[in-house]
């Protein structure tokens, strides 16, 4: 038997119809980027995760790098951020100019260690940015109140996390922005690169919608006068709908372009109505993971914490014999991954921060030991019994 780490297929087969159909509809209307459809899945995410504004962007990395700028993270300010996570999450604050600091994690749940933030903040420090790691919520209650305490903003890299829940709030709706990936192999993927930024607040979301796209037009003018109190001399001479619009070319502040394809959006429109079936049936297997290991003394399952639902983006256990079990398990046709092999601390392009090995030691020992099993909701019974089966002959043997 084989079992992959990930069969997206699978998926693509259980909504053909609905995609085909939405996808052919889609091509047909001439509109491909931006449009209707995009502006329906913005408020169909703004009402599943619980806030007022989703704003589309073209992938998680952008939506990291327009809230940080959106939020006003500057070149020289320092963001508190965790190592063991994608390269995203701290090469995006270098690419606003600021300083990823590194705090290490929790080794039951693999998040930033709320009690060993405060140690870090200096007076550079103007931000903390925590990571739903493989789709567990971070600590939001006690780093939102250490952000309170210091006068920083906090901006959740939920990429993910979609639908992930403290006490039955959603990741993406804690912070003063929430930034989302809809990468194919994400909870929630597109068949491309997509993302999104959820914010409570009405200036963040107009800033964000100006970065999105090159600065301009109305919500270009009416950021730069949030930003730098620059009344719009164009307000009120143009209507949004007139054939001529003095706005359209009109660009108010040096931004990115970064839209969703209105294809995207009629796809993560279909997969969104899905999606609690889907994260049920990544939390039935880890479920059954759990189960199945509870014995295993070579294996530390992951825990969940009280009140808290992930949304098994991974299902990551901890093994001395990480390199061993991956290579016996791929032996046997079992597909692994070593989610992440490197922290970020100690990765090239980090190198002028100047970390040593042994300086974020739970983080190191994680990336050491981590091992990621199949949890995509198709998974059959009987590739679950096979998988856990093999895990447990890797000891025996
Ligand atoms: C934690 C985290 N942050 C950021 C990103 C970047 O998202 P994207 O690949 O959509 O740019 C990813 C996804 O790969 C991620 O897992």
């Amino acid at each position: 038997m084989e079992v992959k780490i990930l069969d997206l297929a699978r998926q693509y087969e259980l909504i053909q119809d609905e995609v085909e159909k939405a996808v052919c509809e889609q091509m047909k209307s001439g509109m491909y980027i931006g449009g209707k459809a995009v502006a329906d899945f913005e408020q169909e995410f703004a009402k599943y995760i619980g806030v007022k504004h989703a704003i589309s962007v073209n992938s998680g990395t952008d939506s990291l790098v327009i809230a940080l700028k959106a939020l006003g993270i500057k070149p020289g300010d320092e963001v508190i951020t965790t190592p063991f996570t994608f390269f995203a999450t701290a090469e995006t604050i270098a690419m606003v100019g600021a300083v990823p600091v590194f705090v290490d994690v929790k080794e039951d749940t693999y998040n930033i260690d709320p009690d060993k933030i405060e140690e870090k903040i200096t007076d550079k420090t103007k931000a903390i940015l925590p990571v739903h790691i493989f789709g567990q919520p971070a600590d939001m209650e006690q780093i939102s109140q250490i952000a309170k305490k210091h006068g920083l903003v906090v901006i959740e890299d939920a990429c993910q996390a979609v639908g992930a829940a403290i006490s039955g709030k959603k990741a993406g709706s804690f912070a003063d922005a929430g930034c989302f990936s809809f990468f194919p192999t994400k909870n929630l993927g597109a068949f491309g690169d997509a993302g999104m930024i959820t914010t409570n607040d009405d200036s963040v979301a107009t800033i964000c919608r100006a970065f999105k796209e090159h600065g301009m037009a109305q919500n270009g003018a009416k950021a730069r006068y949030i930003l730098e109190g620059v009344e719009d001399e164009l307000e009120g001479t143009a209507s949004p709908d007139a054939l001529y619009n003095p706005y359209k070319y009109y660009n108010y502040l040096i931004a990115y372009n970064s839209r969703m394809d209105a294809i995207q959006a009629r796809v993560l429109g279909i997969k969104l109505k899905h999606l609690n079936e889907f994260n049920a049936k990544r939390a039935a297997i880890a479920a059954f993971y759990n189960e199945a290991f509870s014995g295993c003394s070579g294996i530390t399952t992951p825990i969940v914490k009280e009140g808290y639902t992930p949304v098994w983006h991974q299902y990551a256990f901890r093994c001395t014999q990480k390199d061993e079990m991956g290579n016996f398990l791929a032996s046997k046709g079992v597909g692994s991954a070593a989610f992440y092999p490197v922290p970020l601390h100690l990765q090239k392009a980090f190198t002028y921060l100047g970390y040593k090995e042994g300086d974020l030691p739970v983080a190191e020992m994680l990336t050491k030991q981590t091992v990621c099993l199949p949890i995509f909701p198709e998974l059959t019974k009987e590739e679950l019994m096979y998988v856990t089966e093999n895990v447990k002959a890797f000891f025996a043997g």
